[in-house]
């Protein structure tokens, strides 16, 4: 039977230690879904087509990786699809009481869904989105920190002034 992930998120936008997890996910299942929440409870910086763009671009880097944005509950869009396994990132023990929480009312939602941890490489544990935007916000370089498809569709919504510029 084939063995299908969900790995959801906001991924506003997606860095590179997004895609260390998606990686690492990619290897263990036959597919995996990148799916964005369209609208979360955070303002976020890109719209849900700009974030779906991004993550069809890194999806396209893989044989078995899709991208797709849902609505509403993700136990619901779980099985809608016919998933039952989310797959999330671990980065550092502060992200353990907002996982844990998240995955147990996931389980309660859904028992017959499992939420699977993944620990993206020590290296990319600092990484969040909200850094990244605010590295974009105030003109730094985010070539370290998120796929080169991505800074891509950052850089034509945020291109880089050149001193002098208005
Ligand atoms: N590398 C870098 N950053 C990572 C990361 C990794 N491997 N793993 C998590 N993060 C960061 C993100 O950058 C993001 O940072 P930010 O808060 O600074 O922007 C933060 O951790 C979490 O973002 P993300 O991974 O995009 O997930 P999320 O927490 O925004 O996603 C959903 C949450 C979408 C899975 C959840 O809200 C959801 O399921 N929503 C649907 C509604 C629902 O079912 N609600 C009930 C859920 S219990």
């Amino acid at each position: 039977m084939m063995q299908c992930a969900i790995y959801a998120g906001t991924f506003d936008p997606i860095t590179l230690g997004h895609f260390d997890v998606l990686q690492r996910a990619s290897r263990i299942f036959d597919k995996v879904v990148i799916a964005i929440v369209r609208k979360s409870n955070k303002s976020a910086m890109f719209s849900a087509e700009e974030r779906l763009a991004m993550a069809s671009d890194v999806a396209s880097g893989f044989e078995n990786v899709e991208a797709d944005c849902f609505d509403g509950l993700l136990v619901e869009y779980a099985r809608e699809r016919k998933v039952n396994i989310l797959i999330r990132g671990l980065r550092a023990y502060s992200d353990f009481e907002y996982e844990f929480q998240m995955a147990l009312t996931n389980r309660k939602l859904a028992p017959e869904l499992e939420t699977m941890f993944l620990m993206p490489k020590d290296s990319h544990s600092y990484l969040s989105s909200s850094v990244v935007r605010e590295v974009v916000e105030l003109g730094g370089d985010i070539e370290d920190f998120v796929p080169q498809c991505v800074e891509g569709h950052i850089r034509r919504r945020f291109p880089i002034r050149k001193t002098g510029e208005e």
